[in-house]
C-alpha cells in the first residue's frame, strides 16, 4: 500500500492533509503507508474517543545510577533537523500529528526527541541527535534525523517527550516495524510502532500522538450532530476544527484547521470535512 493508492481512503485523506498543512504554512509531515493505523484516521470518525499513547519510560530521566544507554538531557536545541553535515546514517523523516483524546489536533505541543547515533551511542557531552520543536497550527510535526543504531538489550527506537502546555509530560518511545529485536525487547509496545517505508534512499515514517488531554477550543466530535450549520462554505476563509458549514445543501464539520481554497470544497477533501 502506498499513501496515494487509488481507492484507499486513508491515502486520499493523507494527501489532503498534506495539502492542508501546506496551505497553513505548516511544516509538512511526511506520511508513511502501511503498518499500523494512524490516529488521524480514527480522528475522522464522529464521536470516536482516542486511546492515549502509552507511556514507556526506560529510565530516561536523569538518574545518577544509570550506567549506560538512554539518558535524557534537558535544554536540547530548538530544531526539527538533527542531521548535521557529514553525519553518517540512513536519512529518516518522521511526520505526524498530535491529538487530544477528543480527536482535536493540538498546536503548540512540545516534542523533545533524542536518540542514539548509528553506533548505538547517545551524545552525553553535546546535543547530537537531540532537539525539540512545537507542533504547528494543525497539530503537525516533522522530524528529520537518521535511523538510530542498536545497542545491547534494546530494539531500535526513538525517544520523545511530549507536552501540551501546562499538562503532564508523556515520555515514550517510537519503534520500527520488522525489527527482529521487537520480539525480545520487554519495553517494546506495538502501539508505539511507526509506519515506515523506504523513500528516496532513506526512510519515511509516520506516527500520531494522542495525549491524555481534552483538546481544542472548538466543538468536538462528541457535540450533538444536530448543531445548526454555522454558514455556507467559502474559499479563502480560515476554518477551525469543529466549524460547521453547508455546501450544496449538505452539512459538513471541519476536522482540521485550514484556510479554504477553490478545489478544496468539502465533498472532495474528506480529511478536512466530515459530511454529517
Ligand atoms: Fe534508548
Amino acid at each position: 500500500m502506498t499513501p496515494t493508492t487509488p481507492g484507499d481512503p486513508g491515502g486520499i485523506s493523507r494527501k489532503a492533509l498534506l495539502r492542508a498543512a501546506l496551505a497553513a504554512g505548516a511544516a509538512v509531515p511526511l506520511l508513511a503507508g502501511g503498518g499500523s493505523a494512524l490516529a488521524r484516521d480514527a480522528a475522522r470518525t464522529p464521536g470516536r474517543t482516542l486511546a492515549p499513547t502509552p507511556y514507556c519510560d526506560d529510565g530516561d530521566d536523569p538518574t545518577p545510577d544509570q550506567m549506560e544507554g538512554p539518558y535524557f538531557k534537558p535544554n536540547s536545541p530548538l530544531r526539527t533537523d538533527l542531521v548535521t553535515p557529514g553525519t553518517p546514517g540512513t536519512p529518516l523523516t518522521v511526520g505526524g500529528y498530535v491529538f487530544g483524546r477528543d480527536c482535536a489536533p493540538l498546536p503548540g505541543v512540545l516534542l523533545d526527541f533524542w536518540q542514539a547515533d548509528t553506533t548505538g551511542a547517545y551524545d552525553m557531552t553535546g546535543y547530537a541527535f537531540r532537539g525539540h520543536q512545537f507542533t504547528d497550527a494543525t497539530g503537525a510535526f516533522t522530524l528529520r534525523t537518521i535511523v538510530p543504531g542498536l545497542y545491547p538489550g534494546r530494539t531500535r527506537h526513538l525517544h520523545v517527550k511530549a507536552q501540551d502546555p501546562g499538562k503532564p509530560v508523556l515520555t515514550t518511545q517510537l519503534y520500527f516495524p520488522g525489527e527482529p529485536r521487537n520480539a525480545t525487547d520487554t519495553l517494546f509496545d506495538p502501539d508505539l510502532l511507526m509506519t515506515v517505508r523506504d523513500a528516496g534512499g532513506g526512510r519515511q515514517a509516520g506516527f500520531d500522538f494522542v495525549l491524555d488531554v481534552e483538546g481544542g477550543s472548538g466543538p468536538g466530535p462528541t457535540d450533538p450532530p444536530t448543531d445548526p450549520p454555522s454558514g455556507t462554505w467559502a474559499a479563502g476563509h480560515p476554518y477551525a476544527a469543529g466549524d460547521r458549514v453547508t455546501y450544496n445543501g449538505a452539512s459538513y464539520r471541519c476536522l482540521q484547521a485550514h484556510t479554504s481554497m477553490a478545489g478544496w470544497e468539502p465533498p472532495v477533501v474528506p480529511a478536512l470535512w466530515h459530511r454529517e
